[in-house]
């Protein structure tokens, strides 16, 4: 139990599009959650993950650049939202529910976050970067979206055809 991970949920699953539900309680679940959460996010390996991603509709996220190699890394935020933001920056992303695909995805540059912190104290604090960029396509996922929701009604729609053939084929 302790060293378990979670599955992660890949594109076509029905928890991704759905808007996840705010947290209300820290109870020893959403604790016991975030852990695992981080876990799997570790093992993946990948720098950023959402509670829908691993099949619960809770407005959870967890983020580590350092990819678990700096335990200070390690963010935990409980119902994330973004208070002010500006500057806009186009790069590359890509998401363990979408396995193979690197989109360039414009986000803000610079944003100012409120979050609950696991130990219920409230965090308000301004990321940049990737750090920024990170949180924002986490923040995405719990409102139901995916890289694929933001690149060209074109893109989108040859990537939709690609990952259903792959599905029809036991692919993904
Ligand atoms: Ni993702």
């Amino acid at each position: 139990m302790e060293n378990e991970t979670l599955k992660i949920c890949k594109y076509g699953d029905d928890v991704l599009k759905t808007k996840a539900g705010e947290i209300r309680d820290i109870t020893r679940q959403v604790a016991d959650l975030a852990a695992a959460m981080a876990r799997t996010m570790h093992q993946a390996p990948g720098i950023g993950l959402a509670a829908p991603q691993v099949g619960e509709s809770l407005r959870l996220v967890t983020v580590d650049l350092s990819v678990g190699e700096n335990p200070e890394e390690m963010l935990i935020l409980i119902n994330p939202r973004i208070v002010e933001s500006e500057g806009d920056e186009t790069s590359e992303e890509g998401c363990l529910s979408v396995p193979g695909y690197s989109l360039p995805i414009k986000r803000r540059l610079r944003i100012m976050l409120q979050a609950t912190r696991i130990d219920g104290s409230e965090l308000r604090a301004e990321f940049e970067g990737l750090k920024a960029r990170v949180l924002q396509h986490e923040i995405d996922h719990l409102n139901g979206m995916l890289i694929v929701d933001r690149v060209s009604t074109l893109k989108r729609t040859l990537i939709r055809k690609e990952i259903s053939h792959k599905i029809k084929s036991g692919q993904w």
